[in-house]
């Protein structure tokens, strides 16, 4: 029984102060559900409004990928310095410790390999596997101008249907061809498009000429994949580039988990991402932790 002995009749109930109502901080997404919030918070920093994604999926349509040959010692130590994982189910179950406290955002399209068409992917991943899961996200491929465009965008409104259902975010990755032009053009048309379909947040690539016009038309926050391996200071460049112009963060593998330095180069990504450092000075983080081993 509860213990009513010396109850206190005085109470205030802040008559004059309004309750506290706060716009969620991410753009677009204020009609979300709080399950939905909750899960994008987790991937994108409340106080800085971005995130530093390690995306370390590529195996699942080219293998074993260069950086990538080991996930438990070559990825494992940047685990602590990822906001969010971006992976597989297989990754995930094989590899990373459950009490790792980072986002997941679970790889949800698949299919082909790299010696098919890469196109032709379906859902991957039952809902019911990523609420097992706890994913805070599922990503899906979307092949804007590929020769599979509709079934792709087909595969993306169906995981948004399947999150919304149960608060879960759909990640929609713009993926590009060989034969695709990668201009703010074409991006312009492919972000715009997950996102009027439903996507929560994009994955796109960082374009130098107009950028700022692939984030100002798109209406949910984007983040940028980091593309093949550059080095460092041009990598950092172009993180803080599309930071500057309005990205919300980067989904980054390849320039990470290649570079010579792999858990100092995801420190210096962390410091353009979060702190808005300038690439030169995040090249000298990059080298002050990669001396000090
Ligand atoms: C590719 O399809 C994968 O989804 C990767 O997650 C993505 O390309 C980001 O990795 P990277 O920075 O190596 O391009």
């Amino acid at each position: 029984m509860a213990d009513l002995d010396d109850v206190q009749e005085t109470r205030n109930y802040y008559t004059d102060i309004p309750q506290r109502s706060e716009p969620f901080f991410l753009k677009g997404s204020n009609a979300l559900d709080w399950g939905m919030q909750n899960r994008l918070s987790r991937i994108f920093n409340p106080k800085s409004g971005k995130t530093v994604m390690l995306a370390f999926d590529h195996g699942y349509f080219q293998g074993p990928t260069t950086g990538l040959e080991r996930i438990d010692i070559n990825i494992l130590p940047l685990v602590p310095y990822a906001d969010t994982l971006m992976l597989t189910r297989g990754i995930l179950r094989s590899n990373i410790p459950p009490s790792a406290n980072n986002s997941i955002v679970l790889r949800a399209s698949g299919g082909p390999s790299i010696l098919k068409e890469l196109s032709n992917e379906e859902v991957a991943v039952s809902i019911e596997d990523s609420i097992r899961l706890n994913v805070s996200a599922m990503a899906v491929q979307v092949f804007i101008g590929g020769e599979n465009e509709k079934q792709s965008v087909i595969n993306m409104t169906k995981l948004v249907d399947q999150g919304t259902r149960y608060g879960i975010p759909t990640l929609a990755v713009t993926a590009v061809g060989k034969e695709m032009t990668r201009d703010a053009k074409y991006f312009r048309l492919a972000t715009r498009m997950c996102a009027e379909l439903g996507a929560h947040y994009i994955k796109t690539y960082y374009v130098e000429k107009d950028f700022d016009t692939v984030t100002s038309c798109c209406p949910v926050p984007i983040v940028i994949a980091g593309g093949k391996k550059l080095p460092e200071l041009d990598a950092l460049k172009m993180a803080y580039n599309a930071i500057q112009q309005g990205a919300a963060g980067v989904d980054m593998g390849r320039n990470i988990f290649q570079s010579e330095a792999p858990v100092a180069m995801i420190q210096a990504v962390r410091a353009v991402v979060h702190e808005n450092e300038t690439p030169e000075k995040a090249l000298d983080l990059y080298n002050t932790i990669k001396n000090s081993k």
